[in-house]
């Protein structure tokens, strides 16, 4: 078991990996703890929420909502929570996001924990304090920033974990592999198979460089008023496309995303070739879904409520080489035109 701390303006979060399914409780104890998860997290793993108060949500991004922030309200008021009282969600990104922004807002916060249960809310999800909800079906448009005191990752949940949500989680894992740098790259790159597979010690040791990765940008910015803002690498792209078709996946999303900033950095000057052909190869070897069929019109209608976007200009995240990015405002025109030349080559899976 590994643990790393993040030490943010808002709370300390202690984040363990490694840590087995069965000495969750030792975590959580006492009579004020009510557990936040999803109905198949629920089914699957009943043991975990055995004769525990637990609120029950359904799944997918149609449910990360207000209404269903407000049921968990009337059921926080029913179990008569007060301040005394310490939530936990156990589930994936959907959980963990709609869970922190409950707690965090409920009395004006209660003191919260998250137990990620997939890859993907492991890898990146379950830390850095960011929740919230979608609106009007804008991707996180209501939310804020609050770190869970304690986010322990168990690499047992991820043995049920379906094949598409593995490769959900591998979308983040190229992000933070191409934030980082050559090694975790080139581990990912070499590795691919045992993860796909869910071998522990690979998954642990991805798992854990992701969340250095993250936790240093995080540490260093925790409200994203700067370096924090690489880390939407891919997600300018990725949220317009969720929000277009919402039979994509958020890892899909994210590497469609990843190839569109490859493919800008390369036509902008800013990349050379090898590392947009390295990037793409990457997405292709671990078999996430080719995105295609996309139209820039929709793209950048679909951009419009970008929370990230500030008046008439956007902060793109562009790629200068693996594990070294740059935050480039630029204005929405500019980026429009951007995308008009890049939209042709993604959809056809090409970097020229
Ligand atoms: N707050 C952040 O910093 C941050 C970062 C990245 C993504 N996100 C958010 O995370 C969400 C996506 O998270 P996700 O990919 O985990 O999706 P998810 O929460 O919808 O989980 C995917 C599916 O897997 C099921 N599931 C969960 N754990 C399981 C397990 N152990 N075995 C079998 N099935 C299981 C869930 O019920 C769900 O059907 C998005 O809403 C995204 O916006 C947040």
């Amino acid at each position: 078991m590994k643990e790393l701390i993040i030490e943010g303006k808002n709370g300390k979060s202690r984040i363990l990996t490694g840590e087995c399914i069965e000495n969750l409780e030792n975590y959580f104890p006492g009579k004020n703890v009510i557990f936040i998860t999803d109905e198949n997290v629920k089914r699957l793993y009943p043991g975990v929420f055995e004769n525990k108060p637990v609120i029950v949500t359904g799944t997918g991004e149609k449910i990360k909502t207000l209404d269903t922030v407000s049921m968990i309200y009337e059921k926080l008021l029913e179990a008569r929570a007060d301040r005394s009282f310490f939530i936990v969600g156990v589930g994936g990104g959907i959980v963990c996001d709609i869970a922190g922004f409950a707690a965090s807002t409920y009395m004006r916060g209660l003191r919260f924990g998250l137990v990620p249960t997939t890859l993907l809310a492991q890898a990146d999800a379950g830390i850095g304090g960011k929740n919230g909800v979608n609106f009007m079906g804008y991707k996180n448009l209501v939310g804020l920033f609050s770190q869970p005191g304690v986010i322990i990752c168990a690499n047992g949940f991820l043995r049920t974990l379906p094949g598409k949500e593995v490769l959900c989680g591998m979308g983040e894992l190229v992000k933070y592999a191409v934030l980082s740098g050559e090694k975790m790259f080139t581990f990912l790159r070499d590795n691919y198979e045992k993860l796909l597979n869910l071998e522990d010690e690979a998954v642990d040791h991805i798992v854990m460089e992701s969340l250095l990765i993250k936790s240093e940008i995080v540490n260093r910015d925790e409200r994203e008023s700067g370096e924090r803002m690489k880390l939407n690498l891919g997600h300018t792209t990725a949220h317009a496309i969720e929000k277009i078709d919402s039979t994509i996946s958020h890892g899909e999303a994210v590497a469609a995303g990843l190839k569109m900033a490859a493919i800008i950095s390369y036509q902008q000057g800013k990349t050379g070739i090898d590392t947009c052909q390295k990037i793409f190869d990457l997405v292709d070897r671990l078999g996430i879904k080719d995105i295609s069929g996309l139209s820039a019109s929709s793209i950048k209608d679909a951009m419009l409520h970008d929370k990230k976007r500030d008046g008439d200009f956007i902060n793109y995240v562009m790629i200068s080489d693996i594990g070294n990015t740059e935050i480039v405002r630029t204005g929405i025109g500019t980026l429009h035109r951007w995308i008009d030349s890049a939209i042709p080559l993604l959809n056809k899976n090409r970097i020229e």
